[in-house]
């Protein structure tokens, strides 16, 4: 396989095994890039692309932006909170005046699920999705997995607990997709009332033991709370929360055995990770970061090369 299936991004559930591997292996390459002197190449020369973000980014929007240049593209950021949305203007036409300046790639997130599958219904620009509410965050899932294929050259089974806010999280529902579609075992565990029902249709099992959890997995990959997200008091508090699932030093020394922790940022110390967990070797989270850059290059590059399809 050389190419992606879509023009678009929109989420890890259309992709196949054999798109994650093509964007592994083209991430591999970029990551390669990256880690040079002269870290920049023309392949999206003459590409425009407009990273929309409706919701704030410090990790994804900057990732994506200098993925873009890393990869020569002309580049121009719109953030919802000091635009004309403020006035009232609508999606598709705050995105259709972007486009209007002959923007060619849209990199969107949204707080509403659904959003850039709604756009790709109307515009004709490369979608990407970099976070639609509590639905998808693709380039996090393809950045996560892609980590741990560094790591241990293979997810074939591979053992992931996915801790924590699973209820609001896009980011472990694009993981659950990405890692079972890598042949990874994938377990949530968390307070019950942040388990979604139907977690066990997706063949997903529930430990609500931390320990435990630890205890079965390679990797887990620890989320954070959304108290942004969360209308109701889902538990009684942040303390009550760490006491009961978040991840220390002493928890970690034992259950026995070398686990990998992952957090996809931004991390609450002292409730999901202590910090002397989030700072350890144990810990992949800045690995995380640095392989965003690649992943997103590949996934640049690879929708690029399907430009002016409909
Ligand atoms: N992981 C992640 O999406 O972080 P940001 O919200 O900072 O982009």
């Amino acid at each position: 396989m050389s190419q992606l299936n879509s023009k678009h991004l929109l989420g890890i559930k259309g992709l196949s095994r054999a798109e994650l591997e093509l964007i592994f292996q083209t991430a591999d390459n970029f990551k390669d890039v990256i880690n040079r002197p002269i870290k920049k190449v023309p392949s999206l020369r003459d590409v425009t692309i407009a990273n929309v973000f409706f919701e704030n980014s410090t990790r994804t929007r900057l990732s994506f932006e200098l993925a873009e240049k890393r990869l020569s593209a002309d580049v121009i950021n719109f953030s919802s909170s000091s635009s004309s949305v403020k006035k009232g203007e609508s999606l598709l036409d705050t995105v259709n005046n972007i486009l209007a300046m002959k923007v060619d790639m849209i990199v969107m997130r949204h707080s509403s699920p659904g959003a850039p599958h709604f756009l790709a219904k109307h515009i004709d620009a490369n979608i990407i999705n970099a976070g639609d509410g509590t639905h998808e965050h693709p380039t996090q899932a393809l950045l996560d997995t892609f980590s741990i294929y560094k790591k241990y050259g293979s997810l074939d089974g591979k053992k992931i607990v996915i801790v924590g806010d699973i209820l609001h999280s896009r980011v472990a529902l694009s993981n659950i997709f990405a890692l079972q579609k890598l042949g990874a075992e994938v377990k949530v565990c968390g307070p019950i009332t942040l388990i979604p029902r139907y977690i066990s249709d997706l063949g997903v099992s529930v430990e609500l033991d931390i320990k435990k959890a630890l205890e079965w997995c390679d990797v887990a990959n620890v989320l954070r709370i959304q108290l942004e997200r969360q209308q109701i008091k889902y538990f009684p508090s942040l303390r009550e929360y760490s006491l009961y699932y978040g991840i220390n030093k002493v928890l970690l020394d034992s259950i026995g055995k070398e686990i990998t922790i992952m957090h996809p940022g931004p991390i609450n110390r002292g409730v999901e990770l202590t910090s002397d967990v989030a700072d350890s070797d144990h810990s992949i989270i800045l690995d995380q970061v640095e392989n965003g850059v690649a992943v997103r290059m590949a996934v640049l590059y690879l929708l690029a090369g399907r430009q002016n399809e409909n």
